[in-house]
């Protein structure tokens, strides 16, 4: 079976993802789609919630498990049985960090390979953090997140 682990921060989940997640659904008999706990960065949304939002935005996506994970993510790869990992590459922007990160995962398990998809050109250049300084700035963000993730910022101002 050829299973593929699809790892990110998911701060929030966003139709890119969605996008680069229905063409690997293709690709592979399974993916899985892993919440980093540790990213290195700060996050703004709890981990829970992130999944939960990953959870809700997927459904329609078969084949298609979703997870969080802490500790390092090829040891996870290895876990779940995952000689795959994979990534979206956006723009060259992207290039040089996804490069390092895949050449470390690389040297820590060798048997691991990195396998890169290119989102849909109306995606290229959204981002997550792009996502939430709009939710702060009140744009609408039906073209960029999934429905439970509008919810999510819909229900959060109302709360503020
Ligand atoms: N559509 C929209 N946005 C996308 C995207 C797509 N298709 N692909 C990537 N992005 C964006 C994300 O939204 C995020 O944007 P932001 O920085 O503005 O919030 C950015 O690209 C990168 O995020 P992500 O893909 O979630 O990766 P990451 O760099 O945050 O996390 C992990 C990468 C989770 C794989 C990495 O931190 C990790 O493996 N952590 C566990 C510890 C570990 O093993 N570290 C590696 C040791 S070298």
């Amino acid at each position: 079976m050829h299973r593929a682990l699809y790892p990110g921060t998911f701060d929030p989940i966003t139709l890119g993802h969605l996008n680069i997640l229905e063409k690997a659904v293709r690709l592979f008999d399974e993916v899985i789609l892993a919440g980093a706990d540790y990213t290195g960065k700060n996050t703004s949304i709890q981990l829970e919630e992130r999944l939960r939002l990953c959870v809700e935005s997927t459904r329609h996506i078969p084949n298609l498990k979703v997870l969080s994970f802490s500790g390092l993510v090829v040891e996870l790869a290895e876990k779940l049985e995952c000689n795959t990992m994979l990534r979206g590459l956006r723009a060259v922007s992207d290039f040089e960090y996804e490069l390092s990160l895949a050449l470390t995962n690389k040297k820590i398990k060798p048997q691991i390979e990195t396998v890169f998809l290119v989102p849909s050109l109306k995606y290229m250049y959204l981002s997550s953090s792009m996502v939430r300084q709009m939710a702060d700035l009140g744009a609408h963000l039906e073209d960029f997140v999934p429905e439970p993730v509008l919810q999510y910022f819909h229900d959060t101002k109302r709360a503020r």
